[in-house]
């Protein structure tokens, strides 16, 4: 592996590739190039608007050899794989097997996220509260539960199912027809083989994230993120509408309960498994009256969780990631900012059944493009299904901000972006957030209208107190 030259008292500028090509693989992009220790980042398979922060390989993760054959010869010193499929399916190992640091777990470590029946035995094992369970393969299997409840049911197909195989049923017709769906017309494939099936937990819903080096982590501050599709929390769960962080309820106090009852029992688990686990450790929560219970595992940074938590990221997060790569942790280089931040997803029209391609989006790409460093603005825009417009060229400049200001784009997929919002409060971050989307409502584009609003915080604050 290529190592960077190094002068008295200098850090080594890295080079790194991010793979992955959503809102939360751009914002990873950025606040790598915010970062002190890194030279370059590059991106794979990546997207047209991508192209503004770094090289665009167009490589697709399954083709790791090919990956590591660019990596070499490219001197990349430093591997981050945003999303969960590539190292379900051990793009992380390929990497390593041939000396390429990488944050990201390998296929073991993966199936956190990508089987829930293993994470939810493994929580067993370690002690981790969560909700009561069983496994199912045949609806025969459920018939008491369906009979008895109590409802709502949690459905939870076990394998990956792009955040979208979890239903929450309602009543036993409800249940009956979704372990059909699932169990018997394959409606997420192989990975709706086994369901979880569970009880309902009443509390409120919150993020953790841990950056975790083998034996040892660090857990970053909290986030919340809107599931649900619709304002007012209505309608189907969907990869993610938007968020907010920190959470004002969540201190010191909730912070060693998550560490304690949750943390470090799993990495004792995995320690005892013999599972190296080098990553970045989503921790879905519920809060109940009793504290906190996981919800899920997930093996990578969520979506737009991550475009939020790192638009508060101060320091720099290349060093700690590359440490975290050699197994090692550097907590003290990272730094979150005090401002609140909240982001709102802004979808296509038809999102999630048939989102509409093609459509040019009501703004040009330029305005915020915040990549060069020591810059602070207070609202950052990560792009991720889209795509620029034909015959449209997409020029760099040193800043980071397009040259060209024809340059537009168009949809090419469900979620967009991710506006997020910074201020000293939650109220500034939202207003300016919301400012920046309006004119993509008033195109006819899809978004949460009730992101952090007053009356949310308000009912969030009321019903929690980590401490
Ligand atoms: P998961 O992917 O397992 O986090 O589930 C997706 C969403 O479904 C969660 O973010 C919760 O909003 C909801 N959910 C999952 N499991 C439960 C549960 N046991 N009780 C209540 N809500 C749940
Ligand atoms: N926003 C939730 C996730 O990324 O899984």
């Amino acid at each position: 592996m290529h190592t960077p030259s190094r002068g008295a008292g200098e850090v080594a500028r890295v080079h790194v590739l991010v793979v992955g090509s959503g809102g939360r693989e751009y914002a990873l992009g950025v606040a790598l190039l915010r970062s002190p220790s890194v030279r370059r980042v590059s991106f794979t398979p990546g997207t047209d608007a991508m192209g503004v922060l770094g090289d665009v390989w167009r490589i697709p993760w399954t083709e790791p050899e090919e990956i590591a054959e660019r990596v070499r010869a490219e001197r990349v010193d430093l591997v981050v794989v945003g999303p969960e499929e590539p190292l379900a399916h051990g793009f992380a190992d390929v990497l390593r097997t041939r000396g390429v640091p990488v944050v990201g777990p390998g296929r073991e470590g993966a199936r956190l996220e990508a089987s829930k029946v293993f994470a939810k035995e493994l929580m067993r094992e370690a002690g981790i509260s969560t909700a009561e369970f069983r496994v199912v393969e045949h609806i025969s299997e459920a018939e008491d539960l369906l009979a008895s409840g109590p409802y709502p049911l949690v459905i939870k197909a076990d394998g990956l199912a792009q955040g979208k195989g979890v239903v929450v049923a309602g009543d036993e017709k409800e249940a009956r027809a979704t372990l059909g769906e699932m169990l018997e017309a394959r409606r997420f494939g192989e990975a709706g083989s086994r369901v979880v099936v569970e009880r309902f937990l009443e509390g409120v819903e919150l993020t953790v994230h841990a950056l975790v080096a083998d034996n040892e982590a660090v857990l970053l501050p909290p986030a919340r993120d809107y599931k649900r599709l619709g304002t007012g929390d209505v309608g189907p769960n969907t990869g993610g509408m938007g968020g907010f962080s920190p959470l004002p309820e969540y201190g010191p106090a909730a912070e060693a309960r998550v560490r304690a009852e949750v943390l470090d029992p799993l990495l004792a688990t995995l320690d005892r498994r013999g599972i190296s686990y080098r990553g970045i450790l989503y921790l879905g929560l519920m809060w109940t009256a009793e504290g906190p219970h996981v919800l899920e595992f997930n093996v990578r940074f969520g979506d737009p969780e991550a475009q939020i938590l790192l638009s508060r990221v101060a320091g720099d997060l290349g060093a700690v990631l590359s440490k975290l790569a050699e197994g090692r942790l550097r907590p003290d280089a990272l730094r979150f900012r005090e401002e609140r931040a909240v982001g709102v997803v802004v979808a296509a029209p038809g999102y999630p059944e048939a989102p509409v391609r093609g459509l040019p989006l009501p703004y040009p790409a330029e305005p915020t493009l915040p990549v060069a460093r020591g810059e602070t603005p207070l609202l950052r825009v990560y792009y991720a299904n889209v795509r620029a417009a034909e015959g449209v060229d997409f020029t760099r400049t040193r800043r980071g901000v397009f040259r060209s200001h024809d340059a537009r784009l168009v949809s090419h997929g469900g979620r967009l972006l991710t506006v997020v919002g910074l201020g000293e409060d939650f109220e500034e971050a939202h207003r300016r957030a919301y400012a920046w989307a309006a004119p993509f409502r008033e195109a006819g584009f899809f978004l949460r209208e009730d992101i952090a609003d007053e009356e949310h915080l308000r009912r969030y604050a009321e019903r929690f107190s980590g401490g």
